[in-house]
């Protein structure tokens, strides 16, 4: 049985006053569920150190992670943050390839497969993004895509560093848009995802495999998407930066 994954991407968004406070809002709100779900929330780096430690002080489970790390090890490489270096401030998780990165980063393939890397090396579970734009799903390619994707990064990865790695379909035309994707939608590539990864590393391997949905989800549609049976989670942007609705979304993970 896969354990649900509920992670929280806040992208560029909030000071540190208000992002203590939400972040300890989250915390509270968190206690007073039960433990059926892993919660992981991914501030903007300079405040994950922070966190990490307020999870400490406060007995929380609640994770941290970072939103990117570099495709190198250390060096001179200015503005960059390595995944050591996001190991060694206490994150478990670091996004990799999320479409904005993808688009405005003009992050290939192969700098993905080097993050990839570098996480599994500095013991940093990649939560790797993928998805389709409108006009992939309009053509009606949007497996095609999301097969290439995977294909020229994860897919390259021995099974033992593969067993590590969490996958995030993101519909690009639903992120930050407040248009879902159907539960069936999300199903239906969920699946998809499944066989693909079920064909390169066989049974065992695909039915343990962690596979999150993201694009607008909210308390309204998160019931419906995390009951789909390969959904195993959700990545939030948007509800995320509200506690209520980011624990709304985390009690319907269960
Ligand atoms: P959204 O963002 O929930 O605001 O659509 C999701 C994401 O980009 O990870």
């Amino acid at each position: 049985m896969r354990k649900k994954l509920i992670a929280g991407n806040w992208k560029m968004n909030l000071d540190w006053n208000e992002a203590m406070t939400i972040f300890t809002d989250i915390i509270r709100l968190n206690g007073e569920t039960n433990d059926h779900c892993d919660v992981v929330v991914i501030p903007p780096a300079p405040y994950l150190r922070y966190f990490f430690e307020t999870t400490a002080d406060l007995n929380s489970n609640i994770q941290v992670g970072a939103q990117d790390c570099s495709a190198q090890s250390s060096g001179a490489y200015t503005g960059e943050v390595a995944a050591s270096m996001i190991h060694s401030v206490g994150a478990a998780y670091v996004l990799v390839g999320h479409s904005e990165r993808r688009e405005y980063h003009r992050e290939s393939s192969d700098i993905l497969s080097e993050k990839v890397e570098r996480a599994l090396e500095h013991g940093l579970i990649p939560i790797f993004c993928c998805g389709e734009k409108l006009d992939d799903r309009d053509n009606g390619n949007h497996t095609f895509v999301v097969d290439n994707q995977l294909d020229g990064t994860i897919f390259e990865l021995s099974e033992d560093q593969f067993k590590q790695v969490v996958i995030a379909y993101e519909p690009v035309w639903a992120i930050g848009t407040g248009r879902t994707a159907s539960p069936d939608q999300a199903q239906d590539m969920h699946s998809f995802i499944r066989g693909l990864v079920q064909s390169k590393y066989g049974e065992s391997v695909a039915s343990g495999t962690r596979i999150l949905y993201g694009g607008s989800m909210k308390p309204a549609n998160a019931v419906e998407l995390l009951s789909q049976p390969d959904v195993d989670g959700g990545l939030i942007g948007g509800a995320s930066l509200d506690p209520t609705q980011f624990l709304e979304i985390i009690k319907a993970a269960k």
